[in-house]
């Protein structure tokens, strides 16, 4: 019998040191998404705590918030809502602004995108700073919607994310550190 794969999503997860930046380590998934074993693994953990929950829209955000948010989605049968960075959606948006860990950027969601009282689970590969999932909460509120939760693959604790998330009464999710 072949040895058992015990390999974890962290492992599957490579980084990049000084991209795209000096000094920035960048926490790359392409590896993570290019493997099936896990990709699924990663989808599968992305949902476990919402279990039993109502969600009635996955929110990505972009751009590897899309890879996951769209499979999470398919997994639960609702459908996909992306944010995306300004410019980029066809239709009439609402607009945030917000800081990057590396920059600053305006996140959009289209204005018709989610109705009152939707329940969303919001989806991103990373939360360094939580800059881009407060704009991205702050979007799905503006449209009335409420938010069942925020899972990530990856959390870097000491950029504070979490603490600015739950700070604002969110649940976070991570698969890792
Ligand atoms: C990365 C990551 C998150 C965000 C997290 O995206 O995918 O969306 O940064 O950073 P924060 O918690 O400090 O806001 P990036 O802005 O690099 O965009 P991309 O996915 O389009 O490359
Ligand atoms: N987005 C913000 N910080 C990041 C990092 N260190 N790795 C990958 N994506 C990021």
């Amino acid at each position: 019998m072949p040895p058992r794969d015990t390999r974890t999503v962290k492992d599957y997860i490579r980084t990049i040191v000084d991209f795209p930046h000096e000094g920035i380590l960048f926490r790359d998934v392409t590896t993570l998404f290019a493997d099936a074993r896990g990709f699924r693994m990663a989808v599968d953990q992305l949902l476990t705590p919402y279990a039993g929950e109502r969600i009635s829209k996955v929110v990505g955000l972009e751009a590897r918030g899309f890879i996951l948010g769209g499979a999470v989605a398919h997994q639960l049968s609702v459908g996909f809502v992306p944010i995306r960075k300004k410019g980029k959606l066809p239709g009439a948006v609402v607009s945030e602004a917000y800081a990057l860990e590396y920059g600053e950027a305006v996140m959009e969601l289209h204005d018709d995108a989610l109705a009152p009282g939707e329940r969303v689970l919001i989806v991103d590969d990373l939360l360094a700073t939580g800059g881009t999932a407060a704009a991205a909460i702050k979007l799905c509120e503006r449209l009335g919607a409420e938010i069942v939760g925020c899972a990530f693959v990856i959390d870097l604790p000491e950029l504070g994310g979490r603490k600015l998330l739950e700070g604002l009464g969110h649940d976070v999710h991570a698969l890792t550190e």
